[in-house]
């Protein structure tokens, strides 16, 4: 019996074979070539990116601030988006008065809200200010985020971030959240 007589199925499926076959020949002759985007990133340019803080403190720089330091920047530099004190203008509020977390329209603030103090240096480090994101000194970072630490009420006002005193922030809702393990 001819292909032919077998009908277009099995003509396209001996089509299908065929090109199956060409696919693993190349494979195999080391052909498939990757799409060639971009270039390769150096060490330096990786290192600029490697910013990831974890909840533990791992990754925080050396550095130091205090909330007094930290208004100064607040002021000069954040404010205009999140508000007098924090509390919400264009960009959302970051400071809130202690409160649980059950309430119908509980605050999204850093203080209510967040879990982990060692976010904050994170977040702003990688995106903020807005505008001009990586252009404060870990220094400043440990200030601004001192400050906003105090204004939610969750530090004392002169009590200094480093990347021991701030990863040891137990903040207040931490065990407000259910945590689901993804892998079950
Ligand atoms: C030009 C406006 C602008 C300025 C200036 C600015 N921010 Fe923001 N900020 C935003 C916007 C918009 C968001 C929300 C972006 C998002 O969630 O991705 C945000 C989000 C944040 C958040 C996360 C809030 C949350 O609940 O998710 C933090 C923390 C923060 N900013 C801190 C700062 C600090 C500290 C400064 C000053 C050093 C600053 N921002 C300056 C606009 C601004």
């Amino acid at each position: 019996m001819s292909m032919r007589d077998r009908g277009p199925f099995f003509t396209a499926l001996a089509a299908a074979a065929v090109v199956v076959a060409v696919g693993a020949g190349a494979q195999a002759a080391g052909e498939r070539k990757a799409p060639h985007l971009g270039t390769p990133m150096s060490a330096e340019e990786v290192a600029k990116w490697d910013l990831t803080i974890f909840p533990d403190g791992r990754g925080l720089p050396p550095g130091k601030g205090t909330a007094k330091e930290g208004r100064v920047i607040y002021e000069n530099q954040c404010a205009h988006c999140h508000g007098d004190d924090g509390r919400g203008a264009t960009a959302e509020e970051l400071v809130a008065d202690p409160q649980p977390l059950t309430e119908e329209a509980a605050s999204k603030a850093i203080g209510p809200y967040w879990p982990y103090a060692t976010t904050i240096f994170d977040f702003i480090r990688r995106s903020m200010p807005a505008g001009a994101p990586g252009s404060l000194s870990a220094d400043e970072i440990y200030a601004v985020t001192a400050y906003l630490l105090a204004a939610n009420k969750v530090i004392g006002d002169t009590d200094e971030m480093n990347a021991k005193t701030l990863a040891a922030v137990k903040m207040p809702n931490r065990d407000g959240f259910e945590w689901i393990d993804v892998k079950k």
